[in-house]
């Protein structure tokens, strides 16, 4: 009965309008479907999305050599699913089946499995005991790869740290607002646009963009009654280059740049900054932790490519406390549970990740919540992050109810 009967896979669109696929696999008695989204600023580490040929051709070949051998395993067995995908990959990078097309084969296979043993992802994956909601950190003002003539940071964003994941995901929701009218105050002649996260996009200073945002936050938490803190992606390996960090108005150096994050850590008390340095640069991360990682949440993104292998060697080195955690930079669920645990084992927390270019797929709400993940970073308006916020707010009321 847990035995795959059949799979499907189609190609989709992302919110961005390119193309993505999306996989269906079914048993005798329930069946699971899921789709992979797209970054822009992808890490030079990452699987491979799509081979060189094109989705077209990844799903040719998917069809041909992958599904075929996908029957009659058992949808229970994620590891072994997971490794026959590797196996059937062959590279070292899925450069040859795609990570997404992997990606959404895994995970369709666990709500699959899910489905026929009647539970929610989240409890499928996590237990019992996986009671706990992540803080949502939302995207509300930004530049960088994801829009035109904004900032040279890639995100702006707040952690609304409420009670419920439901008063922050609001809260985070009001932020987004107040800054839409700061911005309308501030340039009442010019025309102001969304990048492809839904974050306002106006032509600024990146610290000028930053004090908006802190200040709206401010505004927001007061009324709210808990903390709402101001947050950073700063993407800087799109930045960097040929030994500095380049933005509109000069050039950094390597310390010049973390005396730059660390004045906007302590000026603004940022709650968490993602990828303040170089994707290859270990040992700039390593001194901008020990100065700052007391109170700031310090994350890589780029640098760990949610691989276990570059977690744990940042573990040793003691690069950050944090790891963005992306299902498709590695391609499997299997490979994606391990570095959670790897990094929770570390005393490091996790943050599970949208994309830039999303599907409404929202397995993601159900990651965080099986694994404790500390946030969920997946924006906070348009269809494709609200489809995981409000799914967020689903598991959350069904958790509330089981507890009587
Ligand atoms: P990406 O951006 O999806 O374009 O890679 C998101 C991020 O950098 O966190
Ligand atoms: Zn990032």
């Amino acid at each position: 009965m847990t035995q795959i009967t059949e799979v499907a896979i189609r190609k989709i669109l992302d919110s961005r309008g390119n193309p993505t696929v999306e996989v269906d696999i079914y048993t005798q008695s329930g069946f699971g479907t899921a789709s992979a989204p797209s970054g822009a600023s992808t890490g030079a580490n990452e699987v491979t999305a799509f081979p060189t040929k094109g989705v077209d051709f990844a799903i040719q070949n998917f069809q041909e050599n992958v599904a075929p051998k996908l029957i009659d395993m058992d949808v229970i067995e994620q590891e072994e699913i997971d490794s026959i995908l590797v196996e059937l990959d062959g590279s070292d990078n899925f450069s040859n089946m795609g990570g997404n097309v992997s990606v959404a084969t895994s995970l369709a296979n666990a709500k699959a499995a899910a489905f026929v043993l009647g539970l929610p992802l989240y409890h499928y994956l996590g237990g019992a005991f996986a009671k706990r909601t992540p803080y949502p950190l939302g995207n509300v003002l930004g530049g960088g790869k994801h829009a035109v003539g904004g900032t040279d940071i890639q995100e702006y964003s707040a952690i609304a740290l409420g009670k419920t994941a439901k008063e922050s995901i609001f809260a985070n929701a009001q932020v987004h607002a107040h800054v839409k009218k700061r911005l309308k105050d501030k340039f009442p002649d010019s025309a102001i646009g969304k990048g492809d996260e839904g974050a306002w996009v106006a032509k600024m200073d990146n610290e000028e963009a930053l004090e908006l945002v802190a200040d709206a936050c401010k505004e927001v938490s007061d009324t709210a009654g808990f903390s709402i803190r101001p947050c950073l992606d700063i993407a800087a390996s799109e930045l960097f280059k040929d030994g500095y960090y380049h933005y509109k108005n000069g050039k950094l150096n390597t310390e010049d740049q973390i005396e730059f994050v660390t004045h906007l850590i302590d000026n603004y008390e940022l709650n968490l900054v993602e990828d303040p340095l170089d994707q290859e640069d270990f040992e700039g991360y390593s001194k901008l932790t020990k100065a700052v990682g007391s109170k700031c949440t310090i994350v890589g993104d780029d640098l760990f490519v949610t691989d276990v292998n570059r977690l744990k060697n940042g573990i040793q080195m003691g690069a950050t406390n944090a790891v963005l955690i992306k299902p498709n930079q590695v391609g499997t669920l299997t490979r994606t549970i391990e570095t959670i645990k790897v990094a929770h084992e570390n005393g490091y927390k996790t943050v599970v990740s949208h994309r830039s270019g999303e599907t409404t797929d929202s397995t993601i709400a159900h990651l965080a919540v099986a694994f404790g993940c500390h946030a969920i970073k997946t924006g906070v308006v348009g269809g494709e992050r609200t489809a995981k916020l409000n799914e967020l707010i689903r598991i959350e009321e069904e958790i509330i109810q089981s507890e009587g």
